[in-house]
């Protein structure tokens, strides 16, 4: 298990960097602040199909503004008590590390109101592009079937190559969650 645990890092900082593109909300020349039409932010953020491993961007003036990520329900609101994250550096980077909705409004005074607020749908691991490295679902009884796999790559082999299974199958498993 030990050994597992230590795979996993290892394997997810694989599939971060050869996928982790990196998009500034509201494009490159707006800011994180109040939006002159109230769905401006979710107008842009329609546009992209976001996977797992992207991160966004937000940039604002951190004397005036931040970033809560929220709850569903503290979102339609305009709730900022008790935020799932709170943010205030001006220039954040939020990496989107799960499928499904992500919830973001701003921190300041009546700035939810007026419409800056953001939500990001992650695409399930189903459709993200690293599905041809997770392999196809095992049977429940995994216990039964631990002969190793083909090998992905020449350069496991071995032992190796079950936990690449394993861990591979895990990370499916954790990123469909
Ligand atoms: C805001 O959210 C908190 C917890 O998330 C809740 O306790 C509180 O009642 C909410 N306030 C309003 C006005 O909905
Ligand atoms: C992925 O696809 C399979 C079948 O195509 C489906 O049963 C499963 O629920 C999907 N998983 C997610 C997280 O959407």
């Amino acid at each position: 298990m030990a050994s597992l645990v230590r795979c996993l890092p290892l394997l997810l900082s694989l599939f971060v960097i050869s996928e982790a593109r990196e998009f500034v909300v509201g494009g490159n020349k707006n800011k994180w602040q109040v939006p002159s039409s109230s769905d401006e932010f979710n107008k842009w953020a329609s546009k992209i199909r976001f996977q797992i491993g992207d991160s966004i961007v937000l940039k604002y003036d951190s004397k005036k503004d931040s970033v809560l990520e929220v709850t569903e329900e503290n979102y339609v609101n305009c709730n900022k008590s008790n935020p799932i994250e709170y943010y205030s550096d001006g220039n954040t980077k939020i990496a989107l590390d799960k499928s499904g909705p992500f919830f973001f409004i701003s921190g300041a005074e009546g700035h939810c109101e007026k419409g800056q607020k953001l939500e990001i749908k992650v695409m399930s691991a189903n459709h993200s592009r690293l599905q041809p490295v997770v392999p196809a679902p095992l049977p429940a009884d995994i216990a039964g079937h631990l002969a190793p796999a083909p090998a992905p790559s020449a350069a496991v082999s071995g032992p190796k190559t079950w936990w690449f299974v394993t861990g591979a199958v895990a990370v499916g498993v954790l990123s469909s969650i």
